[in-house]
């Protein structure tokens, strides 16, 4: 079967990026708006409208992904590229680019594995109340079954919606919503059933490739060997972790959960059919983004959450905070760096879902410099991924199967809420947070490390 054949494979060795975050051309081409075309940014932040003007740089930027010796390409699907107001008549200049974009990776001996949801929501479906209004599902589907048609020949790797989890958890934070717990929770429940939906209409179609969800993944860890705290991190991993890949693996919702949104008053309404959809929309294998774990203790006191973002400062009354560990040295950007965390992840996620597992973004958010003969000497970034690639490798030699890993990013982009100044690229754009610049790439020297690696193998 195609399908096994494909899940076989030896890992591929990519990158990755996603749409709003790299493309930028927000209204080029016949594209409508997203909500993040239309969010007000924190201060001092960059919005998403060049970011890195990828969508009329590809051409440039595929060739250097070529000479970095790229296996793989994972980048995500402007939904209102193709459909700008989410439903209705389909953007035909939209259609052909991501034509154009396949294409080129494919003379370039890159496979792409495609995203078909990172953050982007059409801003029109927005307007009618977004993923708690049961048509956006409908669209959800409407749009995927054009994406399988136009190009399900060309991509052999999809991913549905990336980070559920974190817009779940951290999205009405960030952006500012005054939802309840209850409408986050229908919200996300509807998310469930569009996901499921969309991989039981793939598998449908007899495509020649695989389906699966991306996720944010980490580990916590209980804060000390209190039997208080061990509970705490395990509602934790549920509630961040587990309830994601119970539903997209199993079609199934988390009991710990379940428990938890009871409490909170936050059960969603799931109707039979939509119990039906998801058992019968299972993933064929499950893509993860990595950062970094987190560190839990029991929670009896009032405070709810700290000021965090989805690595960080997550918290819930009467089942668990997050503390700092003070094992682990952070980034300048607070996140803490856990490579060994990394392999601990890999291998509870096989063990729990017994599924082939790839890496869709792990990586090191920055503020590089640019030397005045255009070098960027980014040896923190270089560590990062040296020391995780070896606990991959070392999961992998004791039995974790892992078919791709796609550092985040490829290229600079804009960061969901820290703008430019926090880059992760292995090719450096040359733009500020206001200032564009000539939008020229340069090598890094970690795109000389990782090109190297991927020649030889050798770390
Ligand atoms: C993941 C997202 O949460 O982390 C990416 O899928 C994001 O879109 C990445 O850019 C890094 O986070 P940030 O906030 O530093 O950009």
């Amino acid at each position: 079967m195609i399908k096994n054949k494909i899940l076989d494979q030896d890992i591929m060795w990519g990158a990755s990026t996603s749409a709003y975050q790299v493309e930028g051309a927000y209204n080029q081409d016949g594209k409508g708006m997203s909500v993040q075309d239309i969010r007000s940014v924190p201060e001092g932040t960059t919005d998403f409208k060049v970011a890195a003007d990828h969508y009329n740089r590809f051409e440039e930027d595929i060739a250097l992904f070529k000479e970095l010796g790229l296996q793989s390409y994972r980048f995500s699907i402007a939904w209102t590229r193709i459909l700008p107001d989410g439903v209705g008549e389909p953007n035909l200049a939209g259609i052909a680019f991501y034509h154009r974009l396949l294409d080129q990776l494919a003379a370039a001996g890159i496979a792409p594995i495609v995203t078909v949801f990172h953050f982007d929501l059409p801003a029109a479906l927005s307007q009618n109340g977004g993923w708690s209004n049961r048509q956006t599902i409908v669209a959800f589907e409407q749009y995927c079954a054009l994406l399988f048609r136009e190009y399900g020949e060309k991509v052999k790797y999809w991913l549905t919606i990336n980070e559920q989890n974190m817009m779940t958890l951290v999205g009405p934070k960030l952006y500012g919503g005054k939802k309840t717990m209850k409408e986050i929770y229908q919200e996300n429940h509807h998310m469930f059933v569009a996901q499921a939906r969309v991989t039981r209409m793939y598998h449908q179609g007899n495509f020649p490739g695989v389906i699966g969800p991306a996720p944010n993944i980490a580990q916590a860890y209980p804060a000390s060997a209190e039997p208080e705290d061990q509970l705490a991190a395990q509602y934790f991993n549920a509630f961040r972790n587990w309830f994601y890949l119970d539903a997209a693996v199993y079609g199934l919702y988390n009991h710990q959960v379940m428990t938890i949104l009871e409490k909170l008053d936050a059960v969603p309404e799931i109707t039979e059919q939509d119990r039906v959809d998801m058992r019968e929309g299972c993933c064929d294998y499950i893509a993860l983004n990595y950062y970094n774990t987190m560190s839990v203790e029991a929670n009896s006191d009032e405070v709810t959450a700290e000021d965090g973002d989805q690595q960080r400062g997550l918290g819930l009354k009467e089942f668990f905070k997050s503390v700092k560990n003070p094992f682990l040295e952070t980034t300048e950007f607070g996140w803490e760096i856990d490579p060994l965390g990394f392999k601990t992840t890999l291998h509870e996620v096989a063990s729990r879902y017994h599924l082939p597992i790839m890496v869709t973004e792990n990586g090191l958010g920055a503020k590089d410099e640019l030397t005045e003969d255009f070098r960027i000497h980014d040896p923190y970034r270089i560590d990062y991924l040296k020391r995780h690639i070896d606990m991959l490798q070392q999961a992998r030699d004791e039995g974790v199967k892992v078919i791709a890993y796609c550092p985040w990013s490829a290229i600079d982009l804009v960061s969901t809420h820290e703008g430019m100044r926090k880059r992760y690229g292995l090719i450096y754009v040359h733009r500020d947070e206001f200032d564009l610049k000539d939008l020229n790439r340069y090598r890094k020297d970690s795109f000389y490390w990782y090109q190297r690696f991927i020649a030889t193998g050798k770390l």
